[in-house]
């Protein structure tokens, strides 16, 4: 099944090709320039320049798989959640070549999305499973026990991990996006220097917060500032450490929990080497398997939505002209 995958639902336009599982192209274009002068995405200008890129970038991911539209068996393209004006705009590409080549068209939900990323690093990734979902828009746990089914675990009641990320590298000056660049400047750091507070419920609820981490990183830098590099060093490596413990903490309890021997780390959070490595450290204790996907496929891409399209095609599953863009489209 050759499939063509669309992705504009933040600030990446994308397009990919895959035949049968196998990744013929991936094309991404990040704003990244454009919302960094802002210091986090202005979703005026995403759409403006979705609109400005998406024929290039579908047409390079076409040529560079050596396709033409008719060869195509379908359309899968992201109508949710995320920014509706940027959404519409690969909807609106996938929805007038669909119609204009009579090909299939799906919608898929940009969080299964980052779940088919695992799948498509690892096609051994088989239910049941368990994924810790780590973006900018979204951080949360679900459990996967049957093909193309998820159940909420838990997920954050403010922040999502990427986003606290990004908060913590503008209050310290480091520009955006924040994740590399607060990974990149912990390196240098001291991960036990400041003890920051990890959020926990009185409930017990397998949920996330960061707003507390957020708070405190921000109440230290106001009354330790101005900070020199070393410190800087140390408060971003003390923060990481502990958004890893927390985001780490909640996906080995669910597991013990629920039975469910596998984790799959995904999303751009996943792209994070301490916490890769600290979920590895974790599972090989227990005897648990984990899979994230390589770098390039943790933050947005449309392979992933090729990915997760091809399975919902195959399933029998199909769009007609009406299908929407939808800001808070939920994935259970
Ligand atoms: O999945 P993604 O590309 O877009 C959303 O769907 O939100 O995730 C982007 C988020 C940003 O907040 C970015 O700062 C974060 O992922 N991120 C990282 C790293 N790389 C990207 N966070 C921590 N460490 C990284 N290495
Ligand atoms: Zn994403």
């Amino acid at each position: 099944m050759l499939v063509l995958g669309i992705e504009s639902s933040c600030d990446e336009t994308a397009a990919a090709v895959l035949a049968d599982g196998t990744l013929r192209s991936s094309v991404v274009e990040s704003q990244d320039p454009i919302h960094a002068r802002y210091g986090g995405v202005v979703p005026e200008l995403a759409s403006r320049r979705h609109l400005e890129v998406v024929l290039p970038v579908v047409a390079r991911a076409l040529d560079e798989a050596g396709v033409r539209l008719p060869d195509l068996d379908g359309i899968a393209v992201t109508h949710g959640p995320g920014l509706v004006g940027s959404l519409l705009v690969g909807l609106s590409v996938a929805k007038a070549l669909a119609y204009a080549h009579r090909l299939p068209l799906v919608g898929v939900n940009h969080l299964e999305g980052h779940i088919f990323a695992g799948r498509l690093a690892d096609p051994t990734l088989e239910p049941p499973f368990l994924a810790l979902l780590v973006s900018g828009g979204h951080t949360a746990l679900y459990a996967c026990e049957a093909p193309l089914r998820y159940r909420l675990v838990g997920q954050t009641r403010d922040d999502a991990a990427g986003e606290a990320f990004d908060k913590v590298a503008k209050l310290l000056g480091l520009g955006y996006p924040g994740g590399p660049v607060v990974e990149r400047t912990a390196r240098a750091g001291d991960p036990k220097a400041i003890s920051f507070p990890v959020a926990q419920f009185q409930d017990r609820a397998p949920d996330f917060s960061f707003s507390g981490l957020k708070t405190a990183v921000s109440l230290y830098v106001r009354q330790h500032g101005p900070l020199g590099a070393e410190a800087v060093a140390d408060v971003c490596a003390s923060f990481q450490a502990t958004a890893v413990k927390m985001l780490v903490r909640k996906a080995i309890r669910a597991a013990r929990e629920s039975g469910i021997r596998r984790i799959l780390l995904t999303g751009g959070v996943a792209a994070n080497g301490a916490l890769r490595a600290a979920l590895e450290a974790e599972c090989a204790v227990r005897g648990y398997r984990w899979t994230a996907p390589p770098l390039r496929l943790c933050t947005d891409n449309a392979a992933m939505i090729a990915a997760a399209g091809s399975a919902r095609l195959a399933a029998g599953e199909r769009a007609d002209l009406t299908l929407n863009a939808l800001a808070t489209l939920p994935l259970a």
